[in-house]
């Protein structure tokens, strides 16, 4: 199936590929909102397209008051449920407790146990049974990244991903943003590109690259959570 759907979709735009995905697979879809810039331009087709495609998000807990305004904004403005989903309470109490609530500082171990705890843990419940998976990553967001493609296999979730904005530029998205008046992470303008956790995440100086403010302090090579692990 995997080969079908890939010579298929590689020739389609983004708004076609929502729609076929939302028509031949509906429920059986789902689509990964962190409320950053490319997944309200998602949430946007998807809505367009019928709103069949199902919607969930991963509340780590450590989130922007400005992501929470937006998911606000979002539900209010296209009226589709979207899950949340949490950690497991008692796996952050015996981290917290054990090494307070900023061990991620600490040594990149740590950032990646708690990375593991409020996103790995409660993704793999998020996309459990179903066949696709839809994110918002788009090619030129890191060096990681360019060479992953329109649509992937992923071996560690098992699932097909697709990532229709793969192709677009930050223009794009921001012109799309604009025509259709889409609500948007008001930190966007005060030059946050991406936008996580809020204490692993600052905004970027001019010049540097998209992913320069998430987790800072860390060697570039390891600046990944790990929700997106190529297999490459
Ligand atoms: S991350 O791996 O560095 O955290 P990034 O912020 O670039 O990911 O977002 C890429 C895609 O991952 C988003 O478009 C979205 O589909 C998914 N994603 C990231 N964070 C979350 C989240 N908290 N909840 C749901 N999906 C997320
Ligand atoms: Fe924890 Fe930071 Fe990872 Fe969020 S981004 S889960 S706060 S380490």
């Amino acid at each position: 199936m995997l080969g079908q759907l890939k010579e298929y979709l590689q020739g389609l735009g983004a708004v076609q590929i929502i729609r076929y995905i939302n028509e031949k697979f509906g429920h059986r879809a789902v689509f990964s909102t962190s409320f950053g810039i490319e997944d309200q331009v998602l949430t946007h087709l998807i809505a367009q397209a019928g709103g069949q495609i199902d919607m969930f998000t991963l509340e780590t807990g450590r989130l922007f008051t400005e992501t929470y305004y937006v998911w606000n904004r979002t539900l209010e403005r296209y009226n589709l449920p979207i899950k949340a989903y949490y950690p497991q309470a008692a796996l952050v109490e015996e981290m917290v407790t054990k090494k307070g609530p900023s061990s991620f500082y600490e040594s990149v171990e740590n950032r990646k146990e708690c990375c593991f705890i409020r996103k790995i843990e409660p993704l793999k419940r998020a996309i459990q049974g179903y066949e696709i998976w839809v994110t918002g990553i788009r090619s030129e967001q890191s060096a990681n990244r360019e060479d992953m493609g329109i649509i992937e296999w992923d071996e560690g979730n098992k699932i097909i991903k697709v990532h229709p904005l793969f192709h677009w530029t930050l223009q794009d998205v921001e012109d799309h943003l604009k025509k259709y008046n889409v609500p948007y992470n008001p930190l966007h303008d005060k030059g946050f590109p991406s936008i996580g956790c809020q204490p692993c995440t600052r905004a970027v100086l001019e010049g540097e690259d998209f992913r320069a403010g998430r987790w800072w302090w860390e060697d570039k090579s390891k600046k990944e959570c790990g929700l997106h692990v190529t297999s490459k």
